[in-house]
């Protein structure tokens, strides 16, 4: 069953722009086209396997989904409930998996550990998130701006707060890759650690959002970081984003946070809530997004 060698979307870091543009433009169709009858089903009779190591609401229920749709069965495995949580190697599960399942979906901590089950499984594996990228939040991310405000390239994007996690190194791959101009506001000690010519980092949050088409942000305490979360509220609460920050942005910013939002945190109830129709279909865009991921990783170049 297994493809001798198999596409896997593991990182936005080095990913090909040409593919990126090929899935989003896809994803469109995915979802004008959802629900319709007679639609292609390329996961049919194929089993994809989650492996998550983290707690997630989004991303698991969106590629359940998404599978189901193009046809396929989704295997939801916690990493706590498999050997995997009393140790067993990656690469071990990884060479399991490989010869019972058609392609895996991955949340974890080391993005190392992605990589290696891609390696020793040889079936497709998307990175669901880990300490270093979240690709498939990010990738949706470009279609939802693209989607309400049109093109990206040489829009000015503002991330507001911890420049350090997963969604700032994706988001700083992603400026690169679409060739936009990405400004985070972090305090010190938690700058993004990716570094290119799209790339600004300033401490001042209305720097970073001055004139911005685009704010985000994302929650203060990532997953894994909890034993932080008393120190990284103190450093991160000039780093709030809400209609004072707003104000210095272009007239018709869009607000977008890629959820779970921890409200009067990273952001103000009463923005999220203006915003909420934009935040939720950022959301529901996932589904879309990933359902053309799972296209391009089962169609042959
Ligand atoms: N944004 C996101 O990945 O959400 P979940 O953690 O709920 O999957
Ligand atoms: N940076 C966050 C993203 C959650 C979707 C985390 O890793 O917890």
């Amino acid at each position: 069953m297994n493809q001798p060698t198999p596409k896997h979307f593991l990182k936005l870091e080095g990913f090909d722009p040409e593919a990126a543009r090929l899935i989003l433009r896809k994803a469109t169709r995915f979802k004008n086209e959802r629900g319709l009858p007679g639609l292609s089903q390329p996961l049919l009779d194929q089993t994809w396997a989650l492996i998550f190591s983290k707690s997630s609401t989004r991303t698991r229920v969106s590629f359940e989904v998404g599978i189901r749709e193009l046809g396929g069965r989704p295997l939801f495995l916690s990493a706590a409930d498999i050997q995997l949580g009393r140790g067993e190697p990656i690469i071990d599960t990884a060479r399991v998996l490989g010869r019972m399942v058609h392609g895996a979906i991955i949340r974890t901590f080391a993005g190392k550990d992605v990589d290696d089950f891609a390696a020793y499984s040889r079936i497709p594996t998307i990175n669901a998130l880990t300490d270093d990228e979240h690709p498939c939040q990010i990738l949706t991310d470009i279609f939802t701006f693209e989607e309400k405000r049109g093109p990206i390239e040489g829009r000015k994007v503002a991330f507001i707060g911890d420049a350090a996690c997963n969604m700032g190194r994706s988001f700083a791959f992603a400026a690169h890759m679409f060739n936009f101009d990405l400004w985070f506001a972090a305090p010190a000690g938690f700058e993004c650690n990716v570094t290119n010519s799209h790339c600004h980092h300033v401490r001042d949050p209305k720097e970073a959002a001055r004139n911005a088409d685009l704010l985000y942000t994302d929650v203060w305490v990532s997953m894994g970081k909890e034993d932080e979360a008393a120190a990284r509220e103190k450093a991160f609460a000039p780093y709030r984003l809400d209609h004072d920050l707003l104000t210095v942005a272009k007239p018709n910013a869009l607000v977008l946070h890629c959820l779970p939002a921890y409200r009067d945190k990273e952001i103000s109830t009463a923005l999220l809530e203006e915003r909420a129709q934009d935040i939720f279909d950022q959301a529901e865009n996932r589904l879309h997004v990933q359902k053309s991921i799972l296209n391009w990783l089962t169609t042959p170049n």
